[in-house]
This record gives C-alpha cells, structure tokens and sequence, in this order.
C-alpha cells in the first residue's frame, strides 16, 4: 500500500499556534506549508456537523454545556479564539461545510475525525460521512479548476459504531480505526470494519508493531508527535504519516508534502 496522503498533518487544524478546529487553524497551517489537516467533528442539537473537540464548550469556546444541548446557529456566534488569545477573538466554530470548502479552495487534504458526544456515535458517523460524500461528489469546486488532485478526505475514529455507520452512509470513502494503545486483535478490528489505515498515539508503537501493520497493507498515521526527531524516528519506521501540534517545529519538505495522486471518489 502507497500512502496517497501528505505524512504530514496539522493536529486540530493548526496545532497549538491558532484556535483548535478553526478556519484560521486550517489558514496557519497552510502558510507553514502543511497542505493536510486533522479536525475533529461532532453534531450539534440539530444535527449540523461543526467542528469542535470536546463534548462540551468550555474550554475552546464562551459558551456553557454539551455541544447536543445547543443548535448551530447558536453555535455559531461564540468566540472560539479568546481562550488560546484575545487575538483570536474573531474565530469561530466552523461547519464542517465550511472547513470542507475551506481546504478544497486551499488544496489541504482533510482527516476527518467522527468525535461523537457519547450517545451519538451512529448518527455522528453517518451524517459526518454523507456531509463529506455530499460535498465531494460537487464539482467543480468554485474558484478552484484542480482540487480533484487533493485525495477526498480519510474519515477515522475511536468509535466502532460510528466507523460502521460511515461506512453505510459513504461506501466510497476510506476509513480509519483510531486507537490509543494497538491491540493485540487490531488485525481483526480492522478487518471487521473495512478500514484503510490504523491510527495510534506514538507512545505506544513499536517498530516491531509499526511493521507487522505496514506488512499487513493497512496504513498507519501516529499522533501527536511534537518532537521533530520523534517524527524522523517513527517515519523511518514505515510509519506513514504523522499528526503534530507542533507544526512551526516540524516543517514540510518536498519528501513529505503530497505527491496527491489522483485518488478517484466514486460518490456515495
Ligand atoms: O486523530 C488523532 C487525534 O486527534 C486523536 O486525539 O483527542 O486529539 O482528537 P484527539
Ligand atoms: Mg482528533
């Protein structure tokens, strides 16, 4: 298996130097260089797919409670730059509408991460995959004549039932299972679900491990990997690509930005 990604992504959008899953994330990212992000995305009361990490909105928002208790629209007037810097008072929670037309404007390929708040793991997955199919069976993109050369995004999450929920919304998108520490049955899991990559937290890969999955032909991505030599290290292992908040420290070089071969989308 080639990974047809960039093995660079931008943790949240831009790491830790703008508003996590931000527009102005995604925007920092892209003049560093990264042309891939990861964001993460939930379901609001009414079911709009916006970006946001946590299940609640306290800590990367002015606003109070669970993301299912509040609709969109209200969703959409809060500050969401404030609490990193005054600065960024002016960011907000992005759909993922928005972030999607965003990075097919810029050329970013997307990780999109299904982060259900508990209790939503089916409907998240399917809605967030009929979001992402939906808006890459348009085309043209406006204002944008070769975003076909950025593969459709990659959908992962920690969350089985959401995977499996994707996977009927939007066959033709890839998959991948997101673990913390590899199992000793990843093989089986993600057999089971059809998935294209495994990713894990970095601290708990080995070479030996990172092998047996690259071996397997399944693609592998580490997070969050801030140490630029860490970074060196586990991509000399095979590891294919890695997720970093530290994207003023670890730089895209010509070896690791897209090579974008055209992945063709068959729709949903
Ligand atoms: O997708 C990789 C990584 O984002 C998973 O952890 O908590 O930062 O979403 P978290
Ligand atoms: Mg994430």
């Amino acid at each position: 298996m080639i990974w047809p990604y960039p093995r660079l992504v931008a943790h949240r959008g831009g790491g830790i130097l703008a508003p996590e899953n931000t527009l102005l994330a995604i925007d920092t990212g892209w003049q560093l260089g990264y042309r891939a992000a990861e964001i993460d995305a939930a379901l609001t009361r009414d079911e709009i797919p916006v970006l946001l990490h946590d299940d609640t909105l306290e800590r990367t928002t002015n606003g109070r409670g669970r993301l299912d208790e509040v609709n969109a629209d209200h969703v959409a007037g809060l500050d969401a730059g404030s609490w990193l810097d005054a600065r960024f008072a002016a960011a907000r929670v992005p759909t993922l509408d928005a972030a999607l037309q965003r990075c097919s404007e810029q050329g970013i390929w997307l990780n999109v991460e299904i982060k259900p708040v508990p209790g939503h793991e089916v409907r998240t997955g399917e809605l967030v995959a009929r979001a992402v199919a939906q808006f890459w069976s348009r085309a043209p993109f406006p204002g944008r004549h070769d975003s076909q050369a950025t593969p459709p995004p990659l959908l992962s999450s920690f969350s089985p039932d959401a995977l499996v929920a994707a996977r009927l919304a939007a066959p033709g998108l890839r998959l991948g299972v997101l673990f913390t520490e590899v199992p000793s049955d990843w093989q089986a899991v993600l057999r089971r679900l059809g998935a294209f990559s495994l990713h894990c937290d970095h601290h708990h890969l080995s070479a030996q491990v990172a092998h047996a999955i690259r071996a397997a032909g399944y693609g592998l991505l580490c997070y969050t990997v801030n140490d630029p030599a860490r970074a060196r290290e586990l991509l000399d292992w095979g590891v294919d690509a890695i997720c970093t908040d530290r994207i003023d420290l670890i730089k895209p070089d010509a070896d690791l930005q897209v090579p974008a071969p055209r992945v063709p989308f068959t729709g949903t």
